[in-house]
């Protein structure tokens, strides 16, 4: 089959991207979204199906039993209707705005939503849960949806589909869905390095290949389960992190923790690594989303990106407040300013940030 030679409106319309992305960068995102829905309508794609932990999970913790949640103020009050939903933010997270892109829906639904509508199905769904991570131990120890729990739901949602559209239309949808896997922060923050378990039984380097292993473990299951597009997220600069700056910053408390930050860019190698691999042996178009190059780049040059405060979240105090510990503070006055709602998580105006370098990726995972 090969490349054609000759150039169509396809290889057209990117060279005006580029143009115009080098003249008016300020345009540049919205004609990435033209020509995203293009390859929307091209490559069949159907919806969007998320899963991970509180970067992508819009309130499926509501419905469990865990201290692990975000549906109170001040959460979500840059949201629609300034509602609390379960969002880890003030607004809406990467994942909605992604699918927004793709022309979907403004916001992806949590599966255990009970208010989740026969057509939410088709656009898309999200069965990430906040705490949760590649080691099915991190999940537990916040009684959270592992992955292997959230593939269990992918089952049930499967289901349900095939009532709305029919079996062979079901299997249809969601070989055209694009996946999103993103976590790995949690199996750090709120495992390896707070719990002695994991700790006693493995160095930090050995924990990475035993993540990595967990991560080719879950990929190829979701691959049985019809998944052959997959963006994955890799995990930010967790040394930047207000709350590990904090905790572990000493003396130096406005500078990142280099030590955290490399332990988290040498397991998105092996991230990079594993998604190559996949590609190879099981033919899954995959994209990799460096969430750790735009944070730092937020973070380095904030002016670029309409950011004034990068080292302290809006939320309370803003160095160690997140989840029940922000419930009910005052916060800052224009989040839009900040890179972190609060001492753990992006602000919605960051979400949009590596939304529109996600979208950028996307368009990998559907012409691979
Ligand atoms: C999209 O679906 C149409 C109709 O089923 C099919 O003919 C076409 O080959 C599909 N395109 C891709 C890129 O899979
Ligand atoms: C996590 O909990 C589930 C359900 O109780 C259990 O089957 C599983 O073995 C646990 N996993 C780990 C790694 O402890």
């Amino acid at each position: 089959m090969g490349k054609t030679p000759q150039m169509g409106m396809g290889g057209l319309a990117i060279l005006v991207v580029l143009f115009m992305g080098s003249v008016m960068p300020q345009l540049s995102s919205g004609f990435e979204k033209g020509t995203i829905r293009q390859l929307v309508t091209k490559y069949n794609v159907t919806s969007v199906l998320v899963f991970g932990d509180s970067s992508v999970d819009p309130g499926n913790n509501n419905r469990l039993p865990t201290p692990m949640k975000g549906n109170f103020p001040p959460y979500g009050k840059d949201f629609f209707q300034a509602r609390p939903t379960g969002r880890f933010s003030n607004g809406r997270l990467a994942t909605d705005f992604i699918a927004e892109a793709l022309g979907f829906t403004k916001i992806i639904p949590a599966f255990l939503d009970p208010n989740l509508k026969p057509k939410d199905l088709l656009h898309g769904v999200s069965f990430a849960s906040a705490a949760s991570g590649y080691d099915e131990l991190t999940a537990n120890f916040s009684n959270v949806l592992s992955i292997p729990r959230q593939l269990q739901y992918l089952k049930h949602y499967k289901l349900q589909l095939r009532r709305v559209v029919g079996v062979k239309n079901a299997e249809w949808a969601v070989k055209n869905a694009v996946f999103v896997l993103s976590m790995g922060t949690n199996d750090f923050l709120q495992n390896y390095y707070l719990e002695p378990e994991r700790a006693k039984q493995f160095t930090v380097e050995q924990y990475q290949d035993f993540l990595s292993t967990q991560m080719l473990h879950s990929i190829k299951e979701m691959h049985r389960l019809g998944a052959r597009r997959l963006v994955v997220v890799g995990v930010p600069p967790l040394g930047c992190m207000p709350l590990v700056k904090t905790l572990r910053g000493g003396e130096e408390q406005n500078k990142c923790v280099e030590a955290i930050n490399q332990v988290a860019s040498s397991f998105n190698s092996k991230i990079k690594a594993n998604l190559a691999l996949l590609h190879r042996t099981l033919g899954i178009k995959d994209a990799y989303v460096d969430c750790y190059a735009v944070l730092q780049n937020a973070l380095s040059t904030p002016q670029t990106y309409g950011l004034a405060e990068t080292a302290k979240g809006c939320c309370g105090t803003g160095t160690i407040e997140y989840g029940d510990t922000c419930k009910g503070l005052s916060t800052c006055e224009d989040a839009s300013k900040y890179a972190f709602w609060d001492a753990v998580h992006p602000t919605q105006k960051m979400y949009q940030i590596i939304a529109d370098e996600a979208i950028k990726s996307l368009s990998e995972a559907l012409i691979r």
